[in-house]
């Protein structure tokens, strides 16, 4: 059974400490402490040199994210991040709601509309998560890339930690935790009503799961309106544990203010946005592509 084989020499299986300390020795070796260490400059997103390609490659391998600072500025051409996430195999977008025709969300501030009741169409903060938590299972956001046209007046960083970090730091503290985080229903997420009618049913899940090709994904939200985490007191510990890990200064947190032409580009890895302040002539705006797919060979 070659599959079971697989599973059981595998760092995520909580049945193989060798094969975690192995991975573990060697994620941690040379871990970057440093943003700059993920910012890769760059001259054309759309069409990467072979050198450029593999320094931002490199980088996704050991922390899942990479920043890459383009030439094309303040240009407003959602072609410039489609055609770079295109080239490291990311093409199947999420059309969620909030996307535009073609599946790229524009992030902006509306007063407007019904975005206007959802907190990444506003200045306001945004806690801890991965994106598409809420996604059914099947449609899981893999990969997500944030492309910077303009920055706000002041405000709009986000901080970014490496899932498969918390992960260790998790599990290290107490392998109990992952089995906890692991449960199928560990996480519900409320459905989404409005208006009386339910645009989106409740959405239970792990917020540790193994992806087919063995890879880590990870599923979460620190906001607590109406979050139903499974009543196991395992849980309410593990949860509390990973707050404290995001709310500590761990060198592995990076913080960031995209720029126009900057970008992020990450296999959904853990963030969130600090408010910000805009004036008539300084718009924040950036595009979030998200995808099915992690990055390919990552
Ligand atoms: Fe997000």
């Amino acid at each position: 059974m070659p599959a079971r084989k697989y599973e059981l020499s595998h760092p995520f299986s909580l049945n193989d400490d060798t094969a975690y300390q192995a991975w573990r020795e060697c994620k941690l070796e040379d871990y970057p402490e440093r943003v700059e260490d993920l910012i890769v400059e760059i001259n054309d997103p759309r069409r990467l040199t072979k050198a450029e390609f593999k320094t931002i490659h490199e980088r996704c391998r050991k922390t899942n994210m990479a920043i890459y600072a383009g030439s094309t500025g303040s240009d407003p051409d959602k072609a410039i991040p489609r055609l770079f996430g295109e080239q490291f195999g990311l093409n199947e977008l999420d059309c969620n709601m909030g996307a535009d025709g073609d599946g790229i969300t524009t992030l902006q501030v509306v007063d407007s509309e019904w975005r206007g009741s959802y907190i990444p169409y506003t200045n306001r903060p945004i806690h801890w998560h991965t994106d598409g938590y809420y996604n059914r299972p099947e449609q899981q956001i893999r990969g997500l890339l944030l492309h910077c046209v303009a920055p706000a007046v002041k405000g709009g960083e986000n901080t970014l930690l490496d899932h498969e970090m918390a992960y260790i730091h998790l599990r290290d503290a107490n392998p109990d935790y992952i089995r906890a985080l692991m449960m199928a229903e560990v996480m519900t997420i409320p459905p989404n009503v409005e208006d009386g009618i339910e645009l989106r049913p409740a959405r239970s899940g792990p917020v540790f799961s193994l992806l087919p090709d063995g890879n880590l994904h990870m599923r979460y939200t620190a906001r607590t309106r109406s979050i139903e985490w499974h009543p196991d007191p395992l849980v309410r510990e593990a949860v509390g544990a990973l707050t404290a890990l995001l709310a500590s200064d761990s060198p592995y947190i990076y913080r960031a203010t995209l720029q126009p032409g900057q970008g992020l580009i990450s296999n959904n890895v853990l963030h969130d946005r600090t408010g910000f302040d805009e004036d008539g002539e300084h718009r924040r705006q950036l595009y979030r592509l998200r995808y099915y797919q992690r990055m390919a060979g990552t």
